[in-house]
C-alpha cells in the first residue's frame, strides 16, 4: 500500500479539480477528488484523508459545512479552504471553527504546495487541532481573562473594583458595548472572597420573559407547561458566589420588581414554589444603557436603580483611553498569533496611527476581532492597513514617521538582550563611550531587521527620521561605510 499522504480535493468546478489533482500528483501525493459535499464525506469515511483541500460553494451544501463534518468525525484532519478574495470573510470564519488555512483562487501552484507542506508537517509532529486548541485557551481564558491597559482611568477603576470586590454591595457596571464589563464583573468576583465560590453569568436580554424569569428564579416540577422536573435558577446557582446580571436594562418591569424583592430579602421563589430559597449571593449588574434615562422614561425602576447602583463603576470608552490602544492592541496580536499559530509580525506606523485616530466604536471587543481577523489573513511581513480596514480610513494616509514610537510604546523596544552583541566594556574593562553603544545598537538593531529601518527604528524607540540623521552622522565621520 502507497505510504504517499492523501489529499481529498472537493470542487464543484471540474478544472479545478482536474489542475489541483494534476498539481499534487506530480508531487507523489495521492490525490483524491470530490464534487460535492456528500461524496467528500463519503470519501473520509473510506479512506480517512491526510488533508482536505475544499472550495466554499458546492451543490450540496458549503465549505463551512463540510468542514464541521470533517471535524466532528476526524478532528485532526487539516482543511485546507480554497476561496476568492470576495470571500475573505468566509474564510477567516472557517479558521475560527477550525479551519488550517485557506489558499486564494486562482490557486498558485506554490502557495498550494506551501500550504500543504505546512499542514503535513503539522500532523506529524502531532499537533491537537486548532480548533480544540483553540477552544481550551478560550475557555481557559475565559476563567481569568487578564485586563489589559495602563490608562490611568483603567487603573482607577479597577482599583476601586478591588477595593469593593469583598463586600456584599451591589455592584453596577456601566459602559458602552465592548468595554469589558464583564471583564471586569469576573475581575471583581476573583479579587472577592469569594472567589472559590461560583461566578454565575445571565446576560438578561439573551430570553423571552417567561423565560427570563424561570432561569433568574428557578421552576418547580409541573410550574407550567414544560417544567418536567424542578430547575434551580441562577441566584441559587451562584449562592456562596457572586451573579452577574448582564444587560440589566432589559429586564421587564414587572422582573423588575421581583428582582427588587431578591435583593432586598436574600431569598429567591421558585415559579410554583410554596416556600422561599435563602440565597447568598454578591449582585454584580452590568449594563451599557443610561439607567438614569430609563428611570426618568419609567422604564426601569427607580427603587431598583437605587438598589443596584451603590457602588457604581463606569468603564470609559476606548477612545478616551488612548493610551490603553497600543497595548491592547499588542495583546491581541500576540494572543491570536499564539493561537493560530502565526509568525508574531510587528504593525506597520500607519496601522499604529490609524489605531490611535479611530474612534473604536466596538471599543475593545472591536478591536479584538479586528486584530484576529489581519492575524488571520495578513500575507505581508508586518501588518498593515488593508489587513484590517476594507475602506481605508483617510486620516491614516500619510507618511509613515509621524507616530512617535514613544507614543506606541507597546511596540517591541529596544531593551538590549542579555546575548546582545553591543558592548559596554572595552577590552581593557572600561566603559565604552555612550556614542558607541548607540552606534552599535543601531547597526544591531538594522541587521536585525535586514536593513528595514521602519522596523528598525521601531526597535530602538526612535524615530525613522532620527535614525536616518544617525545613520549620515556616521557615513560623514567615517564610521560607516
Ligand atoms: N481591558 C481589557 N483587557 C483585555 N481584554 C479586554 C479588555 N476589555 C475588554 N476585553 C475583551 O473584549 C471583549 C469584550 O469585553 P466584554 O464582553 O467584557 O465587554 P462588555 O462591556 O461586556 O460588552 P457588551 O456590552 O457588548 O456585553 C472580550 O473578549 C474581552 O475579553
Ligand atoms: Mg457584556
Amino acid at each position: 500500500m502507497s505510504t504517499a499522504p492523501k489529499i481529498l480535493i472537493v470542487d464543484d468546478d471540474q478544472t479545478v479539480r482536474i489542475n489541483l489533482f494534476e498539481m499534487l500528483s506530480r508531487k507523489q501525493f495521492h490525490v483524491m477528488a470530490a464534487e460535492n459535499v456528500t461524496m467528500a464525506m463519503e470519501m473520509v469515511g473510506e479512506s480517512a484523508p491526510d488533508i482536505v483541500l475544499t472550495d466554499l460553494k458546492m451543490t450540496d451544501g458549503t465549505g463551512l459545512d463540510l468542514l464541521k463534518k470533517i471535524k466532528f468525525k476526524l478532528p485532526t484532519v487539516p482543511v485546507i479552504l480554497l476561496t476568492g478574495h470576495a470571500s475573505v470573510d468566509t474564510a477567516v470564519e472557517a479558521m475560527r471553527l477550525g479551519a488550517h488555512d485557506y489558499v486564494l483562487k486562482p490557486v498558485q501552484s506554490d502557495a498550494v504546495f506551501a500550504v500543504v507542506e505546512q499542514a503535513l508537517q503539522s500532523r506529524k509532529i502531532g499537533k491537537v487541532s486548532r480548533t480544540l486548541r483553540a477552544a481550551r485557551q478560550k475557555s481557559g481564558m475565559k476563567k481569568d481573562k487578564p485586563i489589559i491597559g495602563n490608562s490611568e482611568s483603567l487603573r482607577k477603576v479597577m482599583i476601586r473594583a478591588k477595593k469593593v470586590a469583598s463586600s456584599k454591595a451591589t455592584i453596577l457596571v456601566s459602559g458602552e458595548s465592548g468595554t469589558g464589563k464583564e471583564v471586569f464583573a469576573r475581575y471583581i468576583h476573583s479579587e472577592s472572597d469569594r472567589a472559590n465560590g461560583p461566578f454565575v453569568a445571565l446576560n438578561c436580554a439573551a430570553l423571552p420573559e417567561g423565560l427570563l424569569e424561570s432561569e433568574l428564579f428557578g421552576h418547580e416540577k409541573g410550574a407550567f407547561t414544560g417544567a418536567v422536573s424542578a430547575k434551580k435558577g441562577k441566584f441559587e446557582l451562584a449562592s456562596g458566589g457572586t451573579i452577574l446580571l448582564d444587560e440589566i436594562g432589559e429586564v421587564p418591569l414587572h422582573l423588575q420588581a421581583k428582582l427588587l424583592r431578591v435583593l432586598q430579602e436574600e431569598e429567591v421563589d421558585r415559579l410554583g414554589g410554596s416556600e422561599p430559597v435563602v440565597v447568598d449571593v454578591h449582585v454584580v449588574a452590568s449594563t451599557n444603557r443610561n439607567l438614569k434615562d430609563m428611570v426618568a422614561e419609567g422604564t426601569f425602576r427607580q427603587d431598583l436603580f437605587y438598589r443596584l447602583n451603590v457602588i457604581p463603576l463606569l468603564l470609559p470608552p476606548l477612545r478616551e483611553r488612548k493610551s490603553d490602544i497600543p497595548v491592547l492592541a499588542q495583546y491581541f496580536l500576540e494572543k491570536f498569533s499564539r493561537i493560530y499559530d502565526r509568525e508574531l509580525k510587528p504593525f506597520s506606523e500607519s496601522v499604529q496611527r490609524a489605531f490611535l485616530a479611530d474612534n473604536w466604536t466596538g471599543n475593545v471587543r472591536e478591536m479584538e476581532n479586528l486584530v484576529e481577523r489581519a492575524v488571520l489573513l495578513c500575507q505581508t511581513p508586518n501588518y498593515q492597513l488593508e489587513d484590517f480596514w476594507d475602506d481605508i480610513p483617510e486620516e491614516s494616509s500619510g507618511t509613515d514617521s509621524v507616530v512617535s514610537p514613544l507614543v506606541w510604546h507597546a511596540s517591541p523596544v529596544a531593551a538590549p538582550a542579555e546575548d546582545s552583541p553591543v558592548k559596554i566594556h572595552a577590552d581593557d574593562g572600561s566603559l565604552v563611550s555612550l556614542k558607541n553603544v548607540e552606534r552599535q545598537m543601531i547597526l544591531h538593531a538594522l541587521e536585525k531587521t535586514d536593513n528595514n529601518r521602519t522596523h528598525a527604528a521601531k526597535m530602538l524607540g526612535i524615530s525613522v527620521r532620527t535614525l536616518r540623521n544617525k545613520l549620515h552622522e556616521y557615513r560623514n565621520s567615517g564610521l560607516l561605510v
